[in-house]
């Protein structure tokens, strides 16, 4: 019955704070290691920003953000002490998009910014005649190895995106090209990932930041470096004693060996990796981000119906079909404010054609608990390591957070805090996640904006 199942995925689900604890050890070693050698699982990447925003940043800026659940085209309007003004457009991507020849992604990028350009700084014929050139930072977030802030090779896809000619290619050159084909009038100046434009944003309006996640789409973290610290890149001669964002692509922690996250590894997990366009990448992100949680759910109520103990009797090819389920399901039925727990019975009815009695609702409400509590436990081990790396225990920081799981689903934050206080114990209460200003808008145009102060002192 759903009562001994239930127990069985509590057991399947919940990760002790003595594992919380084995997880974040050995993930400190692991972002050393990234530190330390080229081409690590978890790679540790140089972003090319150097320190920490001064706060009085101004003017103007355009951003162009690929890589959560919109592509997004964005104005900002920079005011110095942490001010500024955002004017955007969103953009939903197909699925065939994030498939298709990965030029004509670029090209779709450019055709949107065309557009938005035109919307807002074109006259009644449509010519657009700027006063000064505007600056455009592109926001590309996926893993790129950079060896200046206007390029970045792109090592490999993740979030299920698959666009063939585009790994191991300079993306920067990939999107001018797309620039100059539409004729937009702009210079990119800077590209970076979404981690590290939230950690700049962030810092700009609370200088306690240190860090920056997103738990969203996907799962990741930026922080800031001492360049001494950083081995691999000894031979570029950089300034020791300066200081650069490090996009850790943590999300891959794991991936390849599966060995640190063995004993807590599901089979639903596993499926879901060994099925997804990317088998044994991106290990620890496929068992936290927004992509993939809904799938867990879906998987566990598929194996429910072929044991006989779900939806008996009912037509069930709805929720068969792969990724049916999203997250945002999870974050309904966790929020269903009604005794009956209303929504999840119109959720499963509209969407999958499914009758359910009140123990079954009762029981998917436990279900994405226990789901949804793991996510957050689970991400606190990246942060958790990066706090001890950077010693920031002791005088605690800010952690700046963005991505639609950080921001809407129900709990998550106070169940991430949970965990580090069972990490760090009463200490860890001084590690505090916060919701991050947009970190691929004002990020970007921060960005920016230092990138042409530092080429300005001839750096
Ligand atoms: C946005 C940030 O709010 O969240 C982006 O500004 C980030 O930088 C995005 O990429 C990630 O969230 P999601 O849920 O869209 O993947
Ligand atoms: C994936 C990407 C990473 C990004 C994260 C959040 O992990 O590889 O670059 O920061 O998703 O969007």
């Amino acid at each position: 019955d759903l009562k001994k199942l239930l127990e069985r995925y509590t057991k399947t689900f919940t990760i002790t704070p003595q594992r919380l604890k084995m997880i974040t050890d050995n993930f400190v070693g692991v972002l050393e290691k990234g530190l330390e050698e080229p081409e690590q699982t978890v790679p540790m990447l140089p972003a090319y920003v150097f320190g920490w925003p001064t706060g009085e940043e101004v003017g103007s800026y355009l951003a162009l953000d690929l890589g959560g659940t919109n592509l997004r085209v964005c104005h900002v309007v920079l005011k110095g002490k942490g001010k500024f003004e955002v004017t955007q457009s969103k953009f939903r991507l197909t699925e065939e998009q994030k498939q298709q020849e990965g030029q004509l992604l670029f090209d779709f990028c450019a055709e949107c910014l065309n557009t938005f350009i035109i919307d807002h700084f074109g006259d009644a014929n449509g010519d657009v005649i700027l006063e000064e050139e505007i600056a455009l930072g592109f926001t590309f977030s996926y893993p790129m190895q950079q060896d200046a802030i206007d390029h970045g090779k792109l090592i490999r896809w993740t979030k299920g995106f698959g666009n063939p000619n585009t790994e191991g290619r300079d993306c920067a050159a990939m999107f001018r090209q797309s620039l100059e084909k539409f004729k937009v009038p702009i210079k990119m100046t800077s590209l970076i990932n979404d981690t590290t434009g939230t950690l700049i944003a962030s810092n700009y309006v609370r200088q306690d930041t240190r860090i920056a996640c997103i738990f969203g789409t996907g799962c990741n973290a930026a922080y800031m470096e001492h360049i001494g610290n950083i081995p691999k890149i000894k031979s570029l001669g950089l300034p020791d004693d300066e200081d650069m964002a490090i996009n850790c692509e943590y999300g891959a922690f794991d991936s390849f060996t599966h060995e640190h996250m063995a004993e807590v590894r599901t089979k639903y997990d596993e499926y879901i990796d060994l099925h997804s366009n990317k088998p044994h990448e991106q290990t620890y992100e496929k068992m936290i981000a927004g992509l993939y949680l809904g799938e867990i759910f879906r998987l566990v109520m598929c194996e429910m119906v072929d044991e006989g103990s779900l939806f008996l009797g009912q037509n069930t090819y709805k929720i068969e079909k792969p990724y049916s389920f999203d997250t945002a399901f999870l974050s309904l039925i966790e929020s269903d404010p009604t005794e009956e727990l209303l929504t999840v019975t119109g959720l499963f009815t509209h969407f999958f054609g499914l009758d359910t009695t009140i123990v079954e609702r009762k029981f998917f409400r436990e279900l994405a608990k226990l789901i949804g509590t793991r996510a957050a436990r689970l991400s606190s081990c990246g942060i958790a390591a990066l706090v001890i790396k950077m010693g920031y225990l002791e005088e605690g920081c800010g952690v700046g957070a963005d991505g639609s799981l950080y921001s809407k689903y129900p709990g998550f934050a106070d169940r991430l805090h949970q965990a580090l206080v069972d990490i760090f114990g009463e200490k860890g209460k001084k590690i505090v996640t916060y919701q991050a200003e947009d970190g691929s808008g004002v990020g970007s145009a921060i960005i920016a904006a230092m990138t042409k102060a530092r080429k300005e002192a001839g750096k």
